[in-house]
């Protein structure tokens, strides 16, 4: 080669690479008035429907049709979801095979589109379309600080304590989920989800056949309600063997683990009512009952201690559900699990549990765990990189890296502490 071309090649490669370096190191040229523009052009229905919005609680869309002709329109959104609850409560506002009505919820601290986090906004815009361009129609709530704290006091009054006391607001809005689902009814999607299909859709006659625990010869199948046999709809976030020690290695406490990322159900399900009552039992228990060895530990020093993941995250909601549908249904547990028959959907009583590819498709090679691709028909929604607004904390990423890898630290704290 050269020394001509050498330089010439070299040229090339330093002016890329400064390209690149200026490009990412720089701010962005853009205004904070073009930022906004763009957002409005990229992101027309949340523009619309959410920014623009200046209802108390948050921000919402009934289909117009939905409401009589005249009805003033809704002055806060606990009134608004009151008014698309009773509109949506019979079979033709329902999703397909199920009594869940057809309203999506989503919580955000604000409305104001510049408060959103960038990589977020794609996700709620294609939510947001399904709502209002596919048919039939969806009813829509984002829901903001205030509008949450609203429908705790009208639909659990009695927990509002206990919601208050908890000490970060992702722990209350995991709360939220449940309860706005056992109140108002609908499908909830974190901001970070991305519906792949119509919820309208995505139970379909193949979900809802009758399946066999193959250990135990027990037959599932629906036996009350044929037309609408589905109530409530989890998905599966782990799903591991259950003699392994891979699911405490990657930091899950059940070898099949439910998601809370995303759920649906209608009103006052017994699996989500069972989860408030133990939420309200975990937080009895600390408040009233806070000792250690050495005396008294105060009322917080003692909520720093519960695993946000065990009182209100999803290890609870598996909680909930596993010893239920045992109670009820004689459920083993593990046959839910997907690795030997590919992943199927499997409806026990009233409540569906999605395959991991439900709510958790397009997992890396590693620690796959069934996860079929994004484009699989069994997607519903996928989970964008865990928000970078969620805490980082050391200690908790380097019990997981010693777990991962070494299979030791099982008792480390999994909680930012
Ligand atoms: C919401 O609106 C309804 C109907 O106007 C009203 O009765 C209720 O008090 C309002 N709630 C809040 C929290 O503003
Ligand atoms: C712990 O709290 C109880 C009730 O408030 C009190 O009676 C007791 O003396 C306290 N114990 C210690 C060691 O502070």
């Amino acid at each position: 080669m050269t020394v001509r071309r050498r330089a010439v090649i070299f040229g090339c490669m330093f002016a890329f690479f400064f390209v690149i370096f200026f490009r990412l190191a720089l701010p962005s040229d853009e205004s904070p008035e073009q930022k906004i523009a763009s957002r409005q052009k990229r992101f027309p229905l949340v523009w619309e429907h959410i920014h623009q919005s200046s209802g108390h609680g948050g921000a919402w869309y009934i289909p117009p049709h939905w409401l009589p002709k005249g009805t003033p329109p809704p002055a806060n959104i606990t009134h608004a979801a009151t008014l698309a609850a009773a509109a949506a409560d019979s079979a033709p506002y329902h999703l397909s095979h199920t009594s869940i009505p057809r309203i999506i919820h989503q919580a955000w601290k604000s409305t104001n589109i510049e408060h959103f986090p960038a990589g977020a906004l794609p996700a709620v815009e294609a939510w947001l379309r399904y709502a209002t361009e596919s048919e039939p129609e969806m009813a829509y709530f984002m829901w903001d600080d205030e509008g949450i704290f609203d429908l705790m006091g009208d639909a659990e009054p009695k927990l509002l304590y206990h919601f208050e006391a908890l000490p970060q607001m992702v722990e209350k809005a995991d709360v939220f989920r449940i309860v706005v689902c056992n109140s108002v009814g609908g499908v909830y999607g974190d901001i970070d989800t991305h519906p792949l299909r119509a919820p309208q859709t995505w139970v379909d006659a193949q979900d809802i056949r009758p399946w066999t625990d193959t250990e135990t010869n027990t037959v599932f199948a629906t036996t009350t309600n044929h037309e609408e046999p589905v109530k409530l709809i989890f998905g599966i976030e782990a799903d591991t063997e259950e003699d392994s020690d891979t699911y405490w290695r990657h930091g899950y406490h059940y070898p099949v683990q439910l998601t809370q990322w995303a759920l649906a159900g209608a009103a006052n399900h017994p699996v989500l009512n069972r989860f408030l009552a133990n939420f309200r039992k975990h937080m009895d228990a600390v408040t009233f009952g806070a000792t250690s060895e050495d005396g008294n530990i105060s009322q917080e020093a003692a909520m720093q201690k519960l695993d946000p993941i065990m009182l209100t995250g999803p290890a609870a909601v598996t909680e909930a559900t596993k010893n239920y549908l045992a109670e009820k249904a004689s459920l083993r547990w593990q046959a839910l699990s997907g690795l030997q028959d590919g992943g199927r959907t499997k409806l026990v009583l009233d409540t569906l549990i999605l395959p991991i590819t439900g709510f958790s498709p397009g997992r890396g090679k590693i620690n796959n765990m069934g996860s079929k691709p994004f484009s699989d028909p069994a997607a519903r929604l996928r989970h964008d990189a865990q928000g970078s607004w969620k805490h980082f904390d050391i200690m908790v990423e380097l019990g997981k890296t010693c777990r991962t890898l070494f299979g030791g630290c099982r008792d480390w704290s999994t909680v930012p502490g």
